[in-house]
């Protein structure tokens, strides 16, 4: 097995959390990369404009992990010591969760974030100064468990499609390696993030649309945050820094093109992953924006699946009509 992704299933027929953790070790075990190794006497042979732009933006995109992992390790063995004696299904997926984040998921990301200052340092940018650093580090906010799950799953979409773009873009063998191998981990932590929230549905610890909430909240065309910095108001952060709201575009030094942002196939992809990370978690098909508000709206009537179904047909049957 490689990542669970039906917890409360596994659970229900008799796993417990230690053999939930146990799967987690050894696929960790399994997929263990070494910075050192991925560098050992390479050199960068002509970075680019869009290389160094792009390890500008990773570099520090990776320095805000650390506090997030730190906050979901914490508030989730918090929670689910407090809903231990009226949940203990939830309790156990917090566990599950909580553990993850602090051993593998804060592990895994510290070899991204040394694996692409190293390379932003190779490739002549300046080092990022530690007053930066430290801003990067602020503290992650307490908030409801399922939705920072789904953040955190649509933050791992944005960084593997834009890892992805640009491995694939790339004239520099290094940088294409870096680049692949981490949006590799990548991609295998948004299946934890949706494994996660898919299981703390089921278990009954939230709703469903608190994961369609947050799913709404990340792509809505007026100012959803995959439009990051585009958006016109940035909502004020109290310490805690959203990379994906720094990103420089236009003439800005190391700025970065629409098309590996918010244009194009980048786009795309980045909101057909989105829809495919709601089908998984609330097993709810949507495939447009006006879905996934349906279903949204729907929700904060009924916390029924099937019902929510209905209403994502009916609206979208009411719309083909209209249309005609
Ligand atoms: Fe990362
Ligand atoms: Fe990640």
């Amino acid at each position: 097995m490689l990542i669970m992704t039906d917890i409360v299933g596994e659970l229900r027929a008799g796993a417990t959390v230690s053999d939930v953790l146990r799967v987690q070790q050894s696929y960790h075990e399994q997929r263990r990369w070494s910075t050192d190794a991925l560098f050992d006497g390479r050199r960068l042979s002509r970075p680019a404009p869009g290389d160094k732009a792009a390890l500008w933006h990773a570099a520090r995109a990776e320095l805000t992990t650390q506090p997030a992992g730190i906050r979901l390790a914490v508030d989730g063995a918090k929670l689910a010591a407090e809903i231990r004696e009226t949940n203990p299904l939830g309790s156990d997926v917090l566990h599950a969760a909580a553990a993850w984040s602090a051993r593998y998921w804060l592990e895994e990301e510290a070899h991204h974030e040394v694996a692409f200052g190293r390379l932003m340092e190779m490739a002549g940018v300046d080092p990022i100064d530690e007053e930066e650093v430290v801003e990067h580090r602020g503290a992650f906010p307490t908030d409801n468990y399922a939705r920072v799950c789904v953040l955190q799953a649509c933050v791992e979409i944005e960084a593997c499609v834009s890892y992805g773009w640009q491995s694939r873009t790339t004239e520099d063998g290094l940088v294409r390696d870096v680049f692949r191998t981490v949006m590799k981990d990548e991609v295998q932590h948004r299946q934890y993030f949706a494994s996660f929230a898919k299981a703390l549905v089921e278990s009954g610890v939230y709703p469903v649309k608190d994961v369609l909430s947050m799913a709404y909240t990340w792509i809505r065309p007026d100012g959803g945050e995959t439009f990051g910095s585009a958006r016109e108001a940035q909502t004020q952060r109290q310490g805690y820094v959203n990379w994906w709201e720094r990103t420089r575009s236009g003439e800005d030094e190391f700025a970065l093109g629409d098309d590996a942002l918010h244009e194009g196939s980048v786009h795309t992809q980045k909101l057909t992953s989105v829809f495919a990370l709601v089908r998984e978690v609330t097993g709810i098909e949507t495939r447009t924006y006006e879905d996934l508000k349906r279903a949204y709206f729907a929700s904060l009537r009924t916390n029924d699946v099937d019902r929510i179904r209905s209403a994502v047909r009916a609206g979208a049957a009411r719309e083909t009509a209209s249309v005609r």
